[in-house]
């Protein structure tokens, strides 16, 4: 045991993705920022978003219904209020990232062009440079973080766990690239550390995506909540050698028809909105038409689509697959799902705010509420800075921290056993993929859960650096997940059960919240 240094802070970001960015500029027009981020300022998930952000600025849509196509695709799982929240306060956040410098795609008149995606009944996404929305805002806002003199910006530091005092969030303790640590003590404390995908064996997350902040907001005593609600993505580049590259469903937004690899379409089989049916509901049917053709992907067919709009509109996904000899002018693409967003998270209130007082989650970490069990495309990003501009204002209102009172830190330690994480990581993700993906049933989730707890005790202690911290957030998770999903009998959204292939409204129109101290709710 011994004492850490200590660095003193208004407001601790953790995490460079849009929620993290934008949090901190918004603080740092009241408080000194510290913005921790365990690679570059431009290594993210946001980094990689494609389809756009999805917010109501045109004049046949409205709040409503937007409102009303997120409350459907979350399955019955969505807090009224906070979706209330995101579509009212959307449009305006989206005029402050414009004012940050985002450049959104316009049209020859200077008209914002709008895209479409599954589940939603208007154009209302707005995108940049064709499939690189995502670039674009990190581009925007990381280059006004680097620029605001308040915000002390430390890249490839790691946060390894939050830090409580009597059931406050008093700060975190941190790695620097040297390995030392130190205690980053702050007034206020957010998550903005991302998603799962590294959950599961395929996914269209870079390889940071390690579920870092639900896991610390869980070993600090926080709620999560519906960490059984995943999301696969129907269509992510499947071809030998290639990452399951995310091929936007703003192709499909666009026109593009999926075919079995007989050449059949067959969306229609499956629901009314076809290709543009809500995601789970298009990624099972996918896996039934793998399943039924022996396959292990189908195909992407834009080729009716003229070569001009292809190339205008998705210039990173045409150039990216023509690497790999397929040319989305001519070519059917083949794809099968990946996994790509966790519904669930750190459970907050409307202000971001967790069950831990002065800590705070924004961004895909969090459980705001308003995915329920299934996200509508593109309302991640707007979720981000909606929330985000809501967590700067509680933050204002909070007292000052009280006196932290000296604490020991266990120094992470050298294994004497030696434990590759980069194959345990492999183990777990195959285990996930096998059992916890897209298809669920009791016999895989039982299987699942008594493996994952098995390499839970193994682990435990034997962690020192980032790969391990890593590997021990995505185990922690990953029984976080299996556990839900275990006790959720039926499906819905994000959680399909073989054995429980119906929606259960009467029993199960309700979250399943996990803490250390309360447990299973
Ligand atoms: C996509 O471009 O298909 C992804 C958009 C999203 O996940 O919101």
């Amino acid at each position: 045991l011994h004492t850490l240094p200590r660095v003193k802070t208004d407001v601790a970001v953790i995490g460079a993705g849009i929620a993290g960015l934008y949090t901190a500029l918004q603080a740092s027009e009241y408080a000194d920022v510290v913005l921790i981020s365990k690679k570059g300022l431009d290594d993210s998930n946001t980094r990689w978003a494609q389809g756009g952000i999805a917010a109501v600025t045109a004049k046949s849509d409205s709040p409503a219904l937007h409102r009303q196509d997120t409350l459907i695709a979350g399955a019955g799982l969505c807090s009224y209020a906070a979706v209330e929240v995101l579509v009212h306060e959307g449009p305006e956040r989206l005029k402050e990232l414009i004012a940050y410098g985002t450049k959104f795609d316009k049209d020859a008149q200077g008209r914002y062009e709008l895209t479409k995606e599954g589940a939603h009944s208007k154009r209302r996404i707005l995108h940049a440079h064709g499939d690189a929305t995502g670039a674009e805002i990190v581009r925007a806002l990381s280059a006004r973080v680097r620029d605001q003199a308040n915000i002390t910006v430390l890249e490839n530091h790691f946060a390894i766990d939050v830090v409580t005092q009597d059931g406050e969030c008093v700060g975190v303790i941190v790695q620097n690239q040297e390995g030392g640590l130190f205690f980053l003590e702050s007034n206020a404390t957010v998550l903005a550390t991302g998603g799962a995908g590294q959950l599961y064996r395929y996914t269209t997350n870079p390889d940071i995506a390690t579920a870092d902040g639900i896991a610390m907001a869980y070993r600090a005593g926080a709620r999560i909540k519906d960490v059984e609600f995943i999301q696969f993505h129907p269509t992510a580049l499947y071809y030998p050698g290639a990452p399951r590259f995310l091929i936007s469903e703003a192709v499909r937004g666009e026109g593009a028809i999926l075919r079995n690899t007989s050449g059949e379409r067959f969306m229609e089989k499956y629901h009314p909105q076809k290709e543009l049916a809500p995601r789970d509901v298009v990624a099972r049917a996918i896996v039934s038409e793998m399943e039924k053709t022996h396959s292990s992907y189908v195909y992407l067919d834009i080729t009716h689509e003229s070569e001009e709009l292809i190339k205008h509109r998705f210039p990173t996904i045409y150039r990216f697959c023509l690497q790999y000899g397929l040319d989305m002018v001519t070519d059917w693409i083949p794809v099968a799902p990946a996994c790509h967003y966790i519904m669930g998270g750190v459970q907050t209130d409307l202000n971001g705010e967790t069950s831990t007082r002065r800590l705070f989650a924004c961004g895909e970490v969090s459980c705001t509420g308003v995915h329920g069990a299934n996200r509508l495309a593109s309302n991640s990003l707007s979720e981000a800075v909606v929330f985000g501009h809501r967590i700067v204002r509680r933050i204002r209102e909070l007292t000052p921290l009280p006196e932290v009172r000296p604490f020991a830190a266990v120094e992470p330690k050298r294994t004497s056993r030696s434990v590759d994480t980069r194959e345990q990581r492999v183990r777990l993700q195959k285990l996930m993929l096998r059992h916890v993906g897209l298809k669920r049933h009791e016999k895989g989730l039982r299987k699942a859960l008594d493996e994952l707890e098995r390499m839970q005790q193994f682990c435990y202690g034997t962690y020192s650096d980032r790969e391990s911290f890593e590997f021990l957030n995505l185990l922690n998770t990953a029984v976080l997940t299996t556990r839900a999903a275990l006790l959720r009998e039926e499906s819905r959204g994000g959680h399909y059960r073989i054995d429980f292939p119906n929606k259960d409204d009467l029993i199960w129109r309700k979250h399943i919240i996990q803490s250390i101290g309360e447990g299973v709710r």
